[in-house]
This record gives structure tokens, C-alpha cells and sequence, in this order.
């Protein structure tokens, strides 16, 4: 019988390996998010890669910061998309660039202050990929039903009108993590017009979605129409010329382009696109705009429910529930067994909304159910919920052999428990919560 039926491996030695010289938690972050990372073990040098591996900054809730890398390529290459799992970073070097082999290329990022964690950026070339991780310390800007209640209470005292605006949406749905302040995506977007309605139904209110809204997922703006937003709006307008937009009649709001000096209260700067904030103007009886509000779109507001059913994204995995691994342990661990069953990781499948079955999401919600099963295999069967092998590696073989093989001992706490999915994760009082034995 196979052994190992860890689902997420970790690679110290080619992580020490490239020198990545930081402090030991440090390091720990890093493999923890470079799961899915470049292949493991043996890189010759030089490679192709991109320094700082880890960047710290500080925003301030709602503001930017840039900040620069440096990628460096073993032989000429084409550095042809950065892409980010967070929004709240991106890319201010536009793509693509040439680099010169062994010579240093900087890179400039911008990170927005919305939701602190660990965000990972990819940097796809001619020459391979690379990661960089760029941790984000914020203090975010309030919660989304927190920021909803008080911009319609301000709107009610001004008589204004609400104008709600995301622009370049691209079809996103589920951005950043999942704990409670993580962000959502269009089940969110889709219950505003109905939930605004209810919370103050007198209130004059316009959704207005601009730019790119479906991205690769067609339906999305028509999913969104229905449900109360318009595509478009002639008061919105999208330019690479704001100041002429800004001087015609009847516009509201002007989403530049480009980069702009000019400050004026009708400017959107989308902090973020991609449905993590809607830009809200409230606008006075006399055309004036009053207040200028980033809305955080995260998981305290309400979900309209069946929406995201239409857009389900894959799941390569079966799932089996009726694979229960932890029982093969029961009879000899009864005590460890009981305490396994009352934690939460004996839940953590009922978490997930049937619209969360997919490969982001089931990773640290399930296992492995088969033994053979390997990180690398794409038709794979899952149990539900965090097992005992979860944790206790290579523990098929010593159940198999009657407890005589040792175990391979346990797998880090934070491999699951990431700055990104469980911010604040405190492992010894975690231990404390699930402590078992024999
Ligand atoms: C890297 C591992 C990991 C992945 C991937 C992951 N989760 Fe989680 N999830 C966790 C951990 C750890 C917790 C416990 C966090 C806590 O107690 O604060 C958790 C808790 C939850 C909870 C319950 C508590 C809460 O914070 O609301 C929900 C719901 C949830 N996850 C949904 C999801 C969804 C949806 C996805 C896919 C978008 C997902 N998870 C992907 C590790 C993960
Ligand atoms: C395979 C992934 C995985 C590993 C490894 C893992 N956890 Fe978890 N853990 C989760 C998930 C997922 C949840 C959320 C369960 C839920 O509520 O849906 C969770 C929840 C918890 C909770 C409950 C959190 C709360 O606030 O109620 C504790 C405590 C916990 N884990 C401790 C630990 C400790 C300690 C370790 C290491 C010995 C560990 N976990 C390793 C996935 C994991
Ligand atoms: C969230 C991770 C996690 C899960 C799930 C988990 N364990 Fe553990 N288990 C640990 C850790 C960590 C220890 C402490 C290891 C140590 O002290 O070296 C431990 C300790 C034990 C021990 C005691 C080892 C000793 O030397 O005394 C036994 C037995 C055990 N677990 C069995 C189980 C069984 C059976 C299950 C499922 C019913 C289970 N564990 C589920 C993480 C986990
Ligand atoms: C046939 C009985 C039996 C089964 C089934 C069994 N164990 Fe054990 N296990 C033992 C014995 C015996 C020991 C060593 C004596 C002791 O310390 O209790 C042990 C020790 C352990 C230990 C601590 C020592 C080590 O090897 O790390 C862990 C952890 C553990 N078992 C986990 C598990 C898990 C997880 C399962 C289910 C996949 C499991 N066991 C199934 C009998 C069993």
C-alpha cells in the first residue's frame, strides 16, 4: 500500500536551497504560499526569479502604496503577464516586457489598503514563472454593511441620489480567502439593489456597471441586469481624457484611464476593480456630489442566493461522503477519535456552500480519500472534512501494519491556516482547542 496521502506538500529544501535569507517565519509564510508553486528540488543556478521574495508595506485603510521587485531572467526572455489573487495588488509596469538575460529588471506593483494578508504575485515569461509574495498590513476600511449603513444614512439626510459604480467587474466572483471578512463577488453585487431597497426603499438609488464586466465568464452582466444594475450609463463615463469628460454636461462620473493629475469630486479612481469595492457618489438635488465613498464588497453584506450555481467553477476531484478515513482510526485511538469529532475540522466540509466545490476551495476542507492519491493526480477522490491523515502523514501504512510503522509526523498547522485564510492564527492556543492523544 502507498503511503504518504498528504494533499499539500511542503519543499523546505528547495526553498533553502535558493537562499532566500529571511527569517524563519518568514520562510514559513512563503512555503505555506508557494503550495502550488514552481517545481520542487534540484535548481540549478541561475534561475529565473524575482527579488524581494517577500515585501512588507503598510497602507493605510482605503490608500495606495507602490512598491517595486526585480526580476531577473537566466537568458533573454519576455516577461508576459503579472497577475495577482488579490486585486488589492496589481501591476503598475505595463506588460509585455523584454529582459535581458542576468540583468535586473524592476517591476513596479501598487497595493491598495482593503484587506490585510499574505497576496501572491505571479510573473509569467517566456522563460518560466515566477512568484513573489507581498504581504499586506492594513487596517481595511470597515465592513461592507458597516459602510452601507452609514453612506444611506448620509444620503437620506442630504436628499441624495446613491449612484453605485464597480467598474472593470471581469467576471469576478470569489476574490481573496475565505474568512468572515474575505471578499465576495457577485452574489453580493447581484443582492445590493434589492437589499438597499429594503433598508431605506424611498432612497433614489443607480447601479451602474462599467468597463469590462463579464472578463472570461460570459453571463455575468446579464446575471447582474437582472438583478437591478445597469450596463453602462450615460452619466458614467470611461476615458482616457478626463478633464474634456469632466466639463461636459450631465456627467456624474468620469473613470480615467489613464493617469491623471487633475483632482476633481465626479473622478472614480477604481481603488480596486473587480467587484472588492463599489465607488459610491452620493449626488445633491442640485447635481453637486456631497461624498465620495469606497464600499467594500465583502461577506457582511447579503449574498443573493443561487446566482453563482451558473457560474460554477471546476472541480477535478470527486467527492465521496460516504469515505469516512477517520473511522480506520477509531478503534484503537478512541479518545483522539472523540475529541477529532467534536472540533471543527470534523465539520469543515459543511462550510462550503455546494458553490464552493472547486479546486480553490476543497483543498483544505477535505482529503484525500484514497491513499495512492498524490498533489499531482487530476482525477482524484476527496473525503470530506480535515481527516486524521490530514495532519498525521503517512499514516495509511502504519493503520495498515496495526500501529507498528511510526506515523510520518504531523504537517504544520499553517499549510491550512495561512495568513490569507486564517489571519491571526494563533497555533498554541489552536492546539489547545483540539488537543488529543492516544
Ligand atoms: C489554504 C487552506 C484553505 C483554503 C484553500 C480554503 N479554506 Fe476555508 N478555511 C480554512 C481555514 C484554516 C479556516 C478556519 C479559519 C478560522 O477559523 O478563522 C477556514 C474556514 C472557512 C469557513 C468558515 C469560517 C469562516 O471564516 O467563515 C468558510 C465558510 C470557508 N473556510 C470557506 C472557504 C471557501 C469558500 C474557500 C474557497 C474560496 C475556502 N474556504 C478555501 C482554510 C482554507
Ligand atoms: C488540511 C487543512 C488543515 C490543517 C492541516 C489544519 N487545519 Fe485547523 N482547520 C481547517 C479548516 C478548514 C478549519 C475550518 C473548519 C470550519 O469551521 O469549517 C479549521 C479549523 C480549526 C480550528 C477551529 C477554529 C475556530 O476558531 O473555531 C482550530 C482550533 C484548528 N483548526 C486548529 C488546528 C491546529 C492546531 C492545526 C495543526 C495541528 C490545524 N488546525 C491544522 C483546516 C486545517
Ligand atoms: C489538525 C491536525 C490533526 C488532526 C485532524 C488529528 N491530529 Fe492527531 N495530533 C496532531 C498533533 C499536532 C499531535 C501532537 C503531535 C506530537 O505531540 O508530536 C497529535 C497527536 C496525536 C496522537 C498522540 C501521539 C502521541 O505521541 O501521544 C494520536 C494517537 C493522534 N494524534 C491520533 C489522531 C487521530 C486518530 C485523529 C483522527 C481521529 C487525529 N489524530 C486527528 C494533529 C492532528
Ligand atoms: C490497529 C490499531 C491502530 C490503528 C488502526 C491505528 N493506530 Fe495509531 N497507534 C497504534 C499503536 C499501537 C500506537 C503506538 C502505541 C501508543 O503510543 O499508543 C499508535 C500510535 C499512533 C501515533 C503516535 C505515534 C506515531 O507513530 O506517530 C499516532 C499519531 C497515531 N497512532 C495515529 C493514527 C492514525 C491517524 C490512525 C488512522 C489512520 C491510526 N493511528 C490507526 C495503533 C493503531
Amino acid at each position: 500500500m502507498a503511503v504518504d496521502i498528504t494533499p499539500c506538500v511542503t519543499r523546505p529544501a528547495a526553498s533553502v536551497r535558493r537562499g532566500l535569507g529571511l527569517g524563519a517565519a518568514l520562510l514559513s509564510i512563503l512555503l505555506l504560499a508557494a503550495e502550488s508553486g514552481d517545481p520542487p528540488a534540484a535548481i540549478p543556478e541561475p534561475i529565473l526569479h524575482a527579488r524581494p521574495a517577500l515585501t512588507r508595506v503598510e497602507v493605510a485603510a482605503g490608500e495606495e502604496q507602490r512598491l517595486s521587485i526585480a526580476v531577473t531572467s537566466p537568458v533573454d526572455a519576455r516577461l508576459i503577464a503579472i497577475t495577482t489573487d488579490c486585486r488589492c495588488v496589481s501591476a503598475v509596469t505595463a506588460t509585455p516586457i523584454d529582459l535581458t538575460a542576468g540583468t535586473s529588471t524592476p517591476i513596479e506593483l501598487r497595493a491598495v489598503g482593503v484587506l490585510p494578508g499574505v497576496k501572491t504575485v505571479t510573473l509569467r515569461t517566456t522563460a518560466g514563472t515566477t512568484r513573489v509574495q507581498v504581504q499586506v498590513v492594513t487596517t481595511g476600511m470597515g465592513t461592507g454593511a458597516q459602510v452601507l449603513s452609514s453612506t444611506l444614512a448620509r444620503a437620506r439626510a442630504e436628499s441624495a441620489t446613491v449612484w453605485f459604480i464597480v467598474h472593470d467587474l471581469r467576471g469576478e466572483i470569489r476574490n481573496c480567502g475565505c474568512s468572515a471578512g474575505s471578499l465576495g463577488g457577485i452574489d453580493l453585487l447581484a443582492a445590493l439593489p434589492d437589499h438597499c431597497a429594503t433598508l431605506d426603499k424611498d432612497l433614489p438609488t443607480r447601479f451602474v456597471l462599467s468597463g469590462d464586466v463579464d472578463g472570461a465568464r460570459a453571463g455575468v452582466g446579464a446575471a447582474l441586469a437582472q438583478a437591478g444594475w445597469s450596463l453602462g450609463d450615460p452619466g458614467v463615463v470611461v476615458t482616457a481624457d478626463p478633464e474634456s469628460a469632466l466639463a461636459a454636461p450631465g456627467v456624474i462620473a468620469v473613470i480615467p484611464t489613464t493617469a491623471v493629475a487633475v483632482e476633481h469630486a465626479r473622478l472614480v479612481r477604481p481603488l480596486l476593480s473587480g467587484g472588492m469595492i463599489a465607488e459610491v457618489l452620493l449626488v445633491t438635488s442640485d447635481g453637486r456630489i456631497s461624498e465620495s465613498i469606497s464600499l467594500p464588497i465583502d461577506a457582511t453584506l447579503p449574498a443573493r442566493p443561487g446566482i453563482l450555481a451558473a457560474f460554477r467553477e471546476p472541480l477535478s476531484s470527486t467527492i465521496d461522503d460516504t469515505v469516512q478515513p477517520c473511522r480506520s482510526c477509531a478503534s484503537c485511538h478512541v479518545a483522539a477519535h472523540r475529541v477529532w469529532s467534536t472540533s471543527a475540522h470534523a465539520r469543515a466540509w459543511a462550510s462550503l456552500k455546494p458553490s464552493d466545490h472547486t479546486d480553490a476551495c476543497v483543498s483544505c476542507h477535505s482529503e484525500p480519500a484514497s491513499p495512492e492519491a498524490t498533489a499531482q493526480d487530476t482525477k482524484k477522490t476527496i473525503a470530506p472534512n480535515v481527516q486524521c491523515a490530514s495532519c498525521h502523514q503517512g499514516s495509511g501504512a502504519h493503520a495498515a501494519s496495526g500501529g507498528r510503522v511510526r506515523t510520518g509526523g504531523t504537517r504544520d498547522c499553517r499549510t491550512c491556516h495561512d495568513a490569507r485564510h486564517h489571519p491571526g492564527f494563533n497555533p498554541i492556543a489552536a492546539w489547545a482547542m483540539i488537543a488529543h492523544g492516544k
